[in-house]
Formats: structure tokens, sequence, C-alpha cells
């Protein structure tokens, strides 16, 4: 079957997202905004999405009639989650656009594959190593030295599914650690920062990146993103340029972001790409309220065919808190705060670790 063509939509499209998160909510408010009507499909009665849409389908991804009777409800299809199953997005792809196309979850679904992607590209990332048994990992760990993170290829967020190796590190737990699953082993980064940029590409191949992010992780998870990005213009440069080579060697359609570690050489600094998200991240949220145009938007008008916004940051500075588990619980103080967004996903159980809300906060 031919997949059919992209085209450019009408303000009264419906907009199919797979993925219930608060990535999708965000994305249906901003194409609410635009005049599209969205759908979303998730099999989780929960998912914040559902609160904020025209129409749900609550429904397995491998559930086809429920998948055919979507696709038949929906003009464009795109998602907020890069584990979609390759079939799901084969079946939805030869009855409706799916956007970006689904090759990219082919290719950013595995650690492995998309690491070898990045540097096919001429782009350094992390010395890294495949591992598919012990003997392997010896191996990897002789290769690429101590200390080391070894990462399960699959289905890793938030730092899940990742051991750190030292140097007295017993390497058979490790193995056993990450369940015996096919992984990779990569060199620990001694980086100074970790930065991240959000790239856009239009229907019409055009690309605009926003500024580059600055971001803190606690215990593995974002925590914090600050623009600007305390870092040298050249590596602002370099790492757009980056996301951009990444964004048209896939003939991207929507918004991806690329995180990077930034790391001391000789005088200056190496770039290195540490992964890719073929969808809207987390370190964009400040967007909503510190740029002219925000990722969701800007999603929203790559896959419907429009003009892309020129990104322009408001303010002197702009910084994003997550509000992680039980510290969503201090979002009145939040409101008190002056010129404080806050932002609630309206999950009702609060669960060590997950992501509840964030507050941006524009400085003039
Ligand atoms: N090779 C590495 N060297 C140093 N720190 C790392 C390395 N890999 C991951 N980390 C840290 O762990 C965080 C999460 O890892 P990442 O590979 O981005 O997985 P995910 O975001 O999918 O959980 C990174 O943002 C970084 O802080
Ligand atoms: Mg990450």
């Amino acid at each position: 079957m031919i997949a059919p063509k992209p085209k450019l939509l009408g303000p009264d499209s419906t907009i199919g997202i797979l993925g219930g998160g608060q990535l999708g909510r965000m994305l249906a408010l901003a194409a609410a905004r635009l005049g599209f009507k969205c759908h979303i499909y998730c099999p989780d009665p929960e998912s914040p999405a559902f609160d904020i849409c025209r129409r749900f389908s609550e429904h397995d991804y491998t559930d086809w009639h429920a998948l055919d009777r979507f696709a038949n409800e929906v003009d464009v299809v795109t998602y907020e989650f890069e584990n979609v199953p390759a079939e799901t997005a084969a079946f939805l792809s030869a009855r409706k656009p799916v956007l970006p196309d689904p090759q990219v979850l082919a290719t950013t679904q595995d650690r492995l594959s998309e690491k070898s992607f990045v540097t096919g590209l001429g782009i350094a990332t992390a010395p890294f190593a495949a591992v598919h048994s012990l003997v392997e990992l010896e191996a990897a760990a002789a290769a690429v030295g101590r200390p080391a993170v070894l990462k399960t290829r699959r289905f890793g967020y938030d730092g899940k599914g990742q051991v750190s190796i030292r140097d007295g590190s017993d390497l058979a737990a490790a193995w056993r650690d990450t369940g015996e699953q096919p992984c990779i082993l990569e060199a620990f980064v001694p980086f100074e920062r970790e930065i991240s940029v959000i790239a856009a590409r239009g229907l019409d191949g055009k690309v605009e990146t926003f500024e580059v992010t600055e971001n803190e992780h606690h215990d593995h998870i974002l925590k914090i993103s600050q623009v600007p990005a305390r870092i040298t213009p050249a590596v602002a440069t370099e790492a757009r340029r980056i996301a951009e080579t990444i964004a048209t060697a896939f003939s991207y359609v929507g918004v991806l972001a690329v995180e990077l570690f930034v790391v001391p050489d000789g005088a200056g600094h190496a770039v290195l790409v540490n992964e890719i998200a073929p969808r809207v991240h987390n370190s964009g949220h400040w967007t909503i309220d510190g740029c002219s145009v925000s990722q969701f938007e800007q999603h929203i008008r790559a896959i419907a065919g429009l003009p892309l916004g020129r990104p322009a940051r408001r303010g002197r500075r702009v910084e994003m808190v997550n509000l992680i588990g039980a510290e969503a619980e201090d979002y009145r103080d939040w409101l008190r705060v002056p010129g404080a967004a806050v932002h609630l996903y309206g999950k009702s159980a609060i669960r060590p670790g997950r992501k509840m809300g964030h507050v941006t906060r524009v400085e003039e």
C-alpha cells in the first residue's frame, strides 16, 4: 500500500496523537489555539491529555479495529512518545500520514542504532560498544574503559535501565541488573554541562532551532532547564548545527530534541550527542511562557504544513523547574511567586520520580 502524502491541514482538521501524557496534553492545547481538533489515542485511562481533547480512544496500541477507527477520524497522526510499536506506526501510515516518519522511531527506539546513526553523520558521541552477554560486557569494559554506563538499548527513560560501572564494579552483577537485555556500554562523560537543542523541520524542509537550553538532572531526571545556557557562542552554534544536521538527515517533519554533553577540550569545548528524542521534550517546556512560539505550537505547525515560527526568547533569562513527585504539593506556594507560570498535568496519583507539573519564570 502506498503511504498517503502529508498535506496542508485546514483550520477544522483533526490531529491524531498517539500517547496521552503531559506532552500530548500540551500538544493538544497548542493545536486548539490554532483551531485544530485533537483525537488522543492511549491505553491508559488516566491519560492527562484526555482531559482537554475533542475525542479520545482508550485502547491498546495493537487493537487494530480501534486503530482503524482512529485513522478514519483524523487527518494526520503524530506521537508524543518514542516507544510506539513499529507495527502500529506501519498500520497507521498505510491509512493516514504519520509524522514524523516512523523510520525515525525505528532508529531512535534503540540506543545502538541511534548512536550509530549519529556517528555515521560525523557527529561525536561518547565511545560506546554493543553488549549482548557478560562476555561482551567484559570486552566492552576493556575497550570503552571505566567509569562507564551500561544502558538497555530499548525502553529507557529518566535514567531507568542504566547501571554505572566503576573501577571496582562487579560486571556480572551489572549485567544481571539490566535484566540481561541487549545493552550498550558508554564511556562516562565528565561533562561540564548538559544542554539540549529543540529543532523543528517543516513540510517544506525549512528548519528552525530554538535557543540552546542548559539542563540539570537530579537522580537522572530533568530538574531545571534554563536559557540562555552558560556556554560559548562556538558551542551554541555547533549544538544548533548538530540538531539541524540530524533533522535534515531524517527528512524529519515536526519537533525533535537532541541532548548533548559539553566537555572541556583543550582551550575550548567538545560537544557530544547523548540522545535524540523524536518528539517534543521536557527541556523545551520553557518555550510556552518564555518564547514567541512554543515547541508544541511549532510541532503542530510543522505537521499541519504551516510555516514555522521564528523562535525569540522573552526576557533576559528563562528558567523552568519540574515539579517531581511530592513537590507538586507546593503548587499553591508557586502560585504566589510573582511572574511564575504554574503548569499542572492533572495527574491524580503522586509517585516518587513522577513528573507532575512544571513552573516557568521569565526574568525581565
Ligand atoms: N555516558 C554518560 N556519561 C555521563 N552521564 C551520563 C551518561 N549517560 C547518561 N548520563 C546521565 O544520565 C542522564 C539520563 O541518561 P540518558 O541517556 O539521557 O537516558 P534517559 O534520558 O533516556 O533516561 C543524562 O542526562 C546524564 O545526566
Ligand atoms: Mg535523556
